[in-house]
């Protein structure tokens, strides 16, 4: 008998991980390592977050709470909703969860049955097929390459559908090329969704954080057909800089809705009651902080844009949301680093990170040409780190 279950077996262990352990240790070592790795904005929480949290522990906010979340921070979420998407919802459409990612956990579960098919738009964000593995789905990668500004086209899901299809994933802005949809681009895909009958699992985690005149448009809002067959992600972690404090929401029709608040009642019950409390006030204020925030990472994502662009071998397209840039460097395979062959995102991150700087393999996120950095880190770094990266490809041989 096995000690590990086949379906947890057929879980990829992070591809991420080895690239990160050797830069902590170069830097437990004395050495200087630029990290581009991050996936969390480098802000603090905003003080009037951090004060309502304090509230709810003096006034002993402290106990369990409705598994799907409390009627509060249900209404917060739905007035949220209403202003910043036109989505009129109901208390009962909302579930909140500990991180948007068990809220997709539980989406993609609630969803899919075994040997379904959920269509990928790849790069993705790593968790999505090992929450689809785990559910009993199966993937179906479509590409979105640097031509597309990465980004997957209507015709393209089209194309992927078979009479197996359950869902679409649709990440926009994405993690981790910084693609955003637009409107007509989403109409198009919201078109296709509805002809073939199909559910969309729109991960909007990162709608606040939007540049270039780009808006961000929830393909919930476009027809009553999207209405009634999205599950729209969000949370706290990216907009309020809150990724400690795992608040993750989900709206969803009110039967998948309920479904997936009694699965969560088995799991993990609710969310930590103090953070929802804070998350409430969190929803309540802080355009100010959202804007200076957006501003400072527009500035290091103009920069950094404008410098990764100019390097010879290195294609990239500008990335309007999230706060990472993705470039394609398969054009410099098969050149030598201090005599081993660069052929692959893992080589190059391997090689790089010799020169000083700690970048994410494009392989992580099913894109093995390229490579991922992020500009949650200062200005000053930023400018470090790809003087490095700079000087690692000209030494390429
Ligand atoms: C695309 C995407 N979705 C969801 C999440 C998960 O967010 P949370 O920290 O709220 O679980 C992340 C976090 O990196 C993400 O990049």
């Amino acid at each position: 008998m096995n000690n590990v279950s086949e379906k947890v077996k057929s879980i990829a262990p992070s591809l991420t991980l080895e690239i990160t352990a050797q830069a902590k240790k170069m830097k437990a070592e004395g050495i200087s390592v630029i990290g581009f790795g991050a996936g969390e904005p480098d802000f603090n929480t905003p003080e009037y977050i951090i004060e309502s949290a304090k509230k709810a522990l003096d006034i002993g906010f402290t106990k369990y709470t409705p598994a799907s979340g409390t009627q509060e921070l249900k209404v917060a979420i739905c007035k949220k909703f209403e202003e910043d998407n036109g989505l009129k919802y109901e208390p009962a459409n909302i579930v909140v969860s500990s991180g948007a990612k068990a809220s997709l956990f539980h989406a993609i579960s609630a969803i899919v049955d075994e040997g379904e098919e959920v269509i990928i738009p790849s790069p993705y964000w790593l968790t999505y097929p090992e929450l689809v593995k785990l559910a009993g789905g199966k993937c179906v990668y479509v590409s979105a390459t640097v031509e597309n500004d990465y980004k997957v086209t209507a015709k393209q899901i089209e194309d992927a559908c078979t009479d197996k299809t359950k869902c679409l994933i649709l990440n926009s802005p994405n993690n981790p090329t910084g693609s955003v949809y637009s409107k007509e681009e989403i109409e198009e895909i919201a078109k296709v969704a509805e002809k073939k009958g199909i559910y969309v699992i729109s991960d909007e985690i990162y709608e606040k954080l939007v540049y270039a005149g780009e808006k961000h448009y929830s393909i919930a809002s476009v027809s009553d057909y999207m209405y009634d067959h999205t599950i729209v992600i969000n949370g706290v972690s990216k907009s309020y800089a809150m990724t400690g404090w795992r608040i993750g929401y989900l709206a969803a029709p009110k039967d998948i809705a309920k479904a997936i608040s009694s699965m969560q009642s088995h799991t993990t019950s609710n969310a930590c009651s103090i953070a929802q409390y804070a998350s409430v006030t969190a929803l309540e204020g802080g355009a100010d902080f959202i804007a200076q925030m957006q501003k400072t990472f527009d500035e290091r994502r103009k920069y950094m844009f404008e410098r990764l662009s100019k390097i010879e071998g290195v294609t990239c397209s500008e990335p309007k949301g999230a706060f990472y840039a993705f470039i394609n460097v398969s054009k410099l395979y098969g050149k030598t680093f201090e005599g081993e062959v660069v052929d692959s995102s893992m080589t190059f991150a391997k090689g790089a990170l010799k020169k000083g700087v700690a970048l994410i393999p494009g392989v992580a996120f099913g894109d093995d040409n390229s490579i991922r950095l992020s500009y949650t880190i200062s200005l000053e770094d930023i400018k470090e780190g790809i003087d490095r990266l700079e000087s690692f490809i000209a030494d390429l041989k």
